[in-house]
């Protein structure tokens, strides 16, 4: 009894001893975190030289060394070794399971210092999954969940082209943002989504996911020469356009004053107009994913060229008598 607590005594000097030398020497790790597989170096600042001294992580030793001899427990051996020199322990081949409080300590000269090491598992193979890749404009949701094969603790992002992500009323991240749901997809939702992955020593990006959305047709466009002129001479030739929103391509139409033409397509050509080709021209467009029909009419105007000069003329001057009269 009396030896344990004289040895008490001892041991709390030493204690003490140890806390105001710590004090003075840090131990500088080469790198923290540390990824798994890397080699780490745990330094000590300032210099200092030694004559014997131990290293362990928790209660578990690592390794103590005299002069030049050091012998390392079975726990690390192959991996650890010391600087003899300047107590710098290198530690190859790192786990996660190596995370932990590496103490140093030395009698001669007499210090105790202690860090924190973190290893972690590198993020790899980082996927996505999309439950459904074509959907419908109106009402459909999609989910994109992310994974990596290991990895610690990863922190997900989603990039949508080349910006990030946001969750909105329409956007929603889940279980650690690992999940991206998009309710009431539209037209300008079809990515590409990619899925970022990382955490302090790694990171790494998914393939990108696509979305083909099914939509339209709508906002049709018709125009005639190019333009939204609505009268021509005649003689002319009339080149009419039509366009419509619409995915897959939407089936295009002509129809001239009700009645449907044999001519499909976005282009309609007619050569040498006459006056009683005018009317309504329409187009009529058609998804057949959608099973949705549109149509843009315009009333188009043959005028003979010279009458068109003579109504130009003619009527502020009919305007004009009619004011005199
Ligand atoms: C590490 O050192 C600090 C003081 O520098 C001390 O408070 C702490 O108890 C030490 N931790 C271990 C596990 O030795
Ligand atoms: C990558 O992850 C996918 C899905 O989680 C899995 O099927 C595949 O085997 C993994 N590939 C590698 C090289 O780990
Ligand atoms: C949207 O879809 C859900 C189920 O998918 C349905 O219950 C709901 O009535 C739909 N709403 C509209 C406006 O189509
Ligand atoms: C989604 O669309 C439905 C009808 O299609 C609408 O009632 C609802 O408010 C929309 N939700 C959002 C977040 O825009
Ligand atoms: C999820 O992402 C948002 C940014 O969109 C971020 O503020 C948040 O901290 C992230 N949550 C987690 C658990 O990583
Ligand atoms: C994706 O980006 C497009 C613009 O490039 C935007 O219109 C769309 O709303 C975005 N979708 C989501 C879910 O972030
Ligand atoms: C998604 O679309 C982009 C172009 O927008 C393309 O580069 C990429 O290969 C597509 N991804 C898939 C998986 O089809
Ligand atoms: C045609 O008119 C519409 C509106 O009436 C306009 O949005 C469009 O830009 C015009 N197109 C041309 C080619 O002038
Ligand atoms: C109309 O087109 C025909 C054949 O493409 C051409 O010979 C003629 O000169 C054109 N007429 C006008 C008014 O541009
Ligand atoms: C359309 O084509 C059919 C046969 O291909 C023909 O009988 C019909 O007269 C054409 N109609 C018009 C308006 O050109
Ligand atoms: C549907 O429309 C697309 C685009 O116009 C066309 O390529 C496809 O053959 C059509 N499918 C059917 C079943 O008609």
């Amino acid at each position: 009894m009396g030896r344990k607590s004289g040895e008490t005594v001892a041991f709390i000097t030493l204690a003490l001893i140890q806390v105001l030398v710590s004090d003075a020497v840090e131990i500088k790790p080469s790198k923290n975190p540390a990824a798994v597989g890397d080699t780490l170096t745990l330094s000590l600042s300032p210099s200092t030289s030694f004559q014997s001294g131990s290293w362990a992580v928790g209660e578990s030793q690592i390794l103590t060394w005299l002069g030049a001899q050091q012998a390392v427990f079975p726990s690390h051996s192959g991996r650890a070794s010391v600087d003899v020199l300047t107590g710098a322990l290198t530690l190859s081949s790192v786990k996660v399971t190596d995370s932990g409080v590496y103490i140093v300590q030395s009698t001669d000269p007499q210090l105790k210092a202690n860090t924190s090491i973190t290893v972690l598992e590198a993020v790899s193979n980082v996927t996505v999954k999309a439950t459904q890749t074509s959907l419908m404009e109106s009402n459909s949701s999609a989910v994109i969940t992310c994974s990596v094969s290991s990895g610690s603790s990863p922190t997900f992002l989603w990039m949508n082209g080349s910006s990030e992500v946001t969750a909105s009323d329409r956007v929603q991240l889940t279980d650690g943002n690992s999940t991206l749901t998009i309710t009431n997809m539209t037209r300008y939702d079809q990515g590409p989504f990619r899925c970022h992955a990382f955490n302090l020593v790694s990171n790494g990006i998914s393939d990108s996911v696509n979305f083909t959305i099914i939509y339209g047709p709508d906002n049709m466009a018709l125009t005639v020469n190019g333009q939204n002129t609505t009268s021509f001479t005649a003689g002319s030739n009339l080149t009419m356009l039509c366009s419509a929103q619409s995915n897959p391509p939407a089936q295009l139409q002509w129809a001239f004053k009700g009645e449907l033409t044999n001519t499909s397509g976005p282009l309609w050509e007619l050569l040498g107009v006459t006056k009683d080709q005018s009317g309504p021209y329409s187009c009529l467009a058609f998804n057949n994913r959608t099973n949705m029909n549109s149509m843009i009419t315009m009333n188009i105007l043959i005028a003979r060229s010279s009458e068109q000069t003579v109504s130009v003329w003619l009527l502020p001057l009919l305007l004009l008598t009619g004011l005199l009269l």
